[in-house]
């Protein structure tokens, strides 16, 4: 759902007051920050209601070539609606969401970096890796802030699950992401649509790098693999799995971690956090629910990407982190046994016994 705000003063500032056309990247602490997003589909269209309602931020306007979706966006939250990224980034912005969907992200972050405009991308950071780098370059040269939208770190559970996992001893992570076939397919696949939030959690918990991918793939009915089971060891030692598919009727996100002291098990979706500790000898365990946040996990990711806008600072996920994530994601797919249907049982098992 659409919310309101973007400010009355939007079509006035269209239709009159034009900023020079390459932004200036330093913004100061004060002044509000004029953005915008590019792509209002299902994530772009959340991005910009958030945007909407942050203080010290004017949502200008929105670009997608889907005009009656456009329409609809910028009517709902009082900015401009334009069809293109050069329109957008002719009426002056700070800062955008790159949302449209992964194959143009290059193309578009590199039009806002050229304009020296601060870029948000969403995840995954690009189709390839030498993409993702590309983006890199650009904004390191271009001075501008990059950051990827791995919105599960900004997820109350995670930084609940973070929390009770610092300083302790890591032994696995075991992390499920099903659901139901998506409403309008992409041309990506589980691994790189869903996967790659885990593969970036799994970095994210162990402050370590994958360094050994094991993936099962199959294509029980589309095209591109609908089910994956990811097998992972990091640098310093952790075994993770990943167990992801669009063949759940219901959608699931639940993530275990055990340490040499603690089992800590958490539900992205519900947001409840649970830990074991104290194992004692004779096999007892005490066991308590762990305090979570309410803030929603893409306004916490606005506020983070508008703070290093601000400040200057390192975002907090940044494009390296986008690409590393993004490799592994690519390696599971071309490291892994033909795709093949799962074997269809024509006789009913039998059970020895
Ligand atoms: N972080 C998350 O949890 C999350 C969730 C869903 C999607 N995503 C990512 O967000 C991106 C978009 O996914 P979605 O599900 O919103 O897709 P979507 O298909 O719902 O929306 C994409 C929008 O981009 C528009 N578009 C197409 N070409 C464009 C262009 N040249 N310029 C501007 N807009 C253009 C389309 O008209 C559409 O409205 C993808 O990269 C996806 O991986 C992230």
């Amino acid at each position: 759902m659409l919310g309101d705000g973007g400010g009355p003063g939007c079509m006035a500032r269209l239709l009159g007051f034009r900023r020079p056309m390459t932004q200036n990247s330093n913004v100061n602490a004060e002044r509000t920050l004029r953005v915008g997003v590019v792509g209002v589909g299902v994530m772009g269209s959340n991005h910009a209601r958030v945007f909407a309602g942050l203080p010290g931020v004017e949502l200008v306007g929105v670009a997608d070539p889907d005009k009656k979706q456009t329409d609809f966006v910028a009517r709902t939250l009082g900015c401009a609606a334009l069809g293109t990224v050069e329109e957008l980034l002719d009426l002056g912005v700070d800062a955008i969401t790159v949302a449209a969907p992964t194959h143009l992200h290059r193309d578009v972050a590199l039009a806002c970096i050229a304009r020296g405009v601060h870029v948000l991308v969403e995840k995954p950071i690009a189709s390839t890796v030498e993409e993702g780098n590309e983006i890199i370059d650009a904004a390191r040269e271009a001075g501008v802030t990059l950051m990827i939208g791995h919105v599960e770190r900004f997820n109350p559970a995670v930084e609940a699950i973070k929390e009770a996992v610092r300083n302790e001893d890591i032994l696995s992570i075991a992390i499920t992401r099903v659901g139901p076939f998506p409403p309008r397919m992409s041309n990506v696949g589980v691994v790189i649509d869903l996967a790659v939030h885990d593969i970036d959690l799994i970095r994210y918990f162990t402050d370590s790098d994958i360094v050994e991918v094991q993936p099962q793939l199959s294509s029980a009915v589309a095209e591109r693999e609908d089910i994956a089971l990811l097998q992972f060891r990091t640098a310093s030692g952790v075994l993770a799995h990943i167990n992801t598919n669009w063949l759940t009727p219901f959608k699931a996100r639940q993530v275990t971690v055990a340490t040499r002291g603690k089992y800590v098990m958490g539900d992205l979706l519900t947001r409840q956090v649970t830990e074991c500790f104290g194992f004692q000898p004779d096999g007892s365990y005490s066991m308590r629910h762990l305090s979570v946040g309410h803030a929603e996990p893409l306004r916490s990711e606005l506020l983070a990407f508008l703070s290093a806008v601000r400040t200057g600072a390192a975002p907090a996920v940044t494009g390296e982190q986008g690409v590393t994530s993004l490799r592994i994601a690519i390696q599971c797919l071309t490291d892994r046994p033909p795709a093949v249907a799962p074997a269809k049982h024509k006789a009913p098992r039998v059970v020895a016994g």
